[in-house]
């Protein structure tokens, strides 16, 4: 119990600071869990929206990013702030096991509330891409429900502002991915805040 509780405080202090300096992670999977559900939420839904989802995410997909986050290969600003010091003394074996756990929860319901002219040109984009600024279709890879595979994430009933984040973080190479650069290189604000409506959505 008490580990628990030190590891919860060092969670909120990196809410509070965004600290760079690596919290007291314990490394027994269920304490462990109990650490990520306070930002990832019960049940691997979150509550604030530039959290991501875990629930349903693809396990090999979770086990890649927990491991660049680890090895500070994902280096966005908020990867940095938040989850280089969370996933700095997990061991491969709970990271294999905290995946299996968050990829086996149902997925989100999906956001309906979202703007129907944004839902319709996210839409299009999704399934079509737009051939004038060499955006490929998204379905292509992350598949038409938006569901991913084994190594490409699972997009559908994602928050829509952690979307744009990311987006836009592949787009700066903030994040770096050179498949997701080039995906979206030329794309524009209006057009990320359109496709990330429509997968919030699904
Ligand atoms: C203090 C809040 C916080 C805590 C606690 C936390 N995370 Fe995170 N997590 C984040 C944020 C913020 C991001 C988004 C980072 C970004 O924007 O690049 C994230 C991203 C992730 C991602 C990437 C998901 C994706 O779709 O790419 C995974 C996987 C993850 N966290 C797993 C965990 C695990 C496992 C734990 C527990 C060991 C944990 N997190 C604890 C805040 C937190
Ligand atoms: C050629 C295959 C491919 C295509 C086409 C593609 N993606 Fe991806 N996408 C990936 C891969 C692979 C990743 C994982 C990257 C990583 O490991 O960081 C990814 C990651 C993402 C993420 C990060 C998800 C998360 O949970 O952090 C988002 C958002 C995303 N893609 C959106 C899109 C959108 C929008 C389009 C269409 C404009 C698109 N992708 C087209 C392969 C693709």
């Amino acid at each position: 119990m008490k580990r628990i509780t030190v590891a919860l405080l060092a969670g909120a202090a990196v809410l509070g600071t965004q600290a760079n300096a690596a919290p007291k992670v314990p490394r027994e999977p269920r304490t462990v869990v109990q650490v990520c559900s306070q930002c990832h939420g019960d049940r691997g839904l979150s509550t604030s929206p530039l959290f991501p989802n875990l629930a349903a995410q693809n396990k090999q997909y979770l086990v890649t990013q927990l491991k660049d986050f680890r090895d500070h290969k994902r280096g966005d600003p908020h990867a940095q702030a938040y989850m280089w010091g969370m996933a700095g003394r997990l061991t491969d074996s709970v990271i294999e096991r905290v995946a299996t756990y968050f990829s086996a929860l149902p997925a989100p319901p999906g956001d309906k509330t979202q703007n129907a002219a944004e839902l319709a040109a996210g839409k299009e984009i999704f399934e079509k891409g737009i051939a004038s600024e060499q955006v490929p279709a998204c379905a292509a890879c992350h598949g038409a429900t938006g569901a991913g595979s084994a190594t490409i994430p699972r997009l559908a009933g994602q928050h829509r502002e952690y979307l744009a984040t990311q987006l836009l973080a592949f787009r700066d190479n903030e994040r770096r991915n050179n498949i997701m650069h080039a995906n979206v290189v030329h794309i524009t604000d209006q057009q990320i805040r359109d496709i990330s409506a429509y997968l919030a959505s699904l």
